[in-house]
């Protein structure tokens, strides 16, 4: 059986993603992690997926939805201006599940999941996910954690299911209090 990676960060965990390649960032929000994404991973392109919305009543994201459910589009387009205007970065403000479904199979090398977390949200993003990812390529996302206010089991028991179904394989997770996972796509 392979061994599972641990990281300290899920920094550390972003070095060992494939450098020069094609990635996205489901759920950007203020872009804080699709900046070291970037500068991490310097990617051939990378598209960044977010609704950017303003708050409502049903966001998932209870505990400080001002944190992270604003419209935050403009200021994210401020950051990676330069790279948007070469065509390196693209921003897209869709569903996450939405946004995949339209990619062209097999066109991602990598994909990092960090949006609505309860259950069905992720199943359909990783359901989708698995025909963009290349065979080989990484499916990874954040908060592989339970947290019975919020999204509950929702992250781990999608995960765990598609690994369960044998689509994907656990090869790391990173050891802070919400957790970073990185799966290979089988
Ligand atoms: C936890 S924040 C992302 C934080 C970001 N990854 C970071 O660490 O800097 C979650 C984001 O997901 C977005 N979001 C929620 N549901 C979504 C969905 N179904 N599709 C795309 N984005 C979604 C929210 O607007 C919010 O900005």
């Amino acid at each position: 059986m392979d061994k599972i990676k641990e990281y300290e960060t899920a920094f550390e965990m972003y070095l060992d993603i494939p450098k020069d390649a094609v990635g996205a960032e489901i759920g950007v929000c203020k872009g804080w992690n699709a900046i070291q994404l970037f500068h991490i991973t310097k990617p051939t392109k990378l598209y960044l997926c977010d609704v950017w919305r303003e708050r409502h009543p049903n966001a998932c994201l209870i505990e400080a939805p001002h944190l992270w459910e604003d419209d935050h589009r403009v200021l994210v387009g401020k950051l990676f201006e330069r790279e948007i205007a070469s065509n390196t970065v693209e921003l897209h403000r869709e569903y996450g599940g939405n946004f995949l479904y339209g990619l062209e199979n097999d066109s991602l090398d990598w994909v990092y999941i960090d949006a609505c977390h309860d259950y069905k949200s992720v199943k359909v993003e990783l359901e989708n996910a698995l025909y963009k990812v290349k065979k080989g390529g990484l499916i990874m996302g954040h908060d592989y954690v339970t947290n019975c206010q919020v999204w509950k089991a929702g992250v781990i028991r999608a995960v765990n299911e598609f690994i369960q179904a044998g689509k994907i394989k656990m090869i790391g997770i990173s050891l802070e209090k919400f957790p970073s996972y990185m799966c290979e796509v089988l």
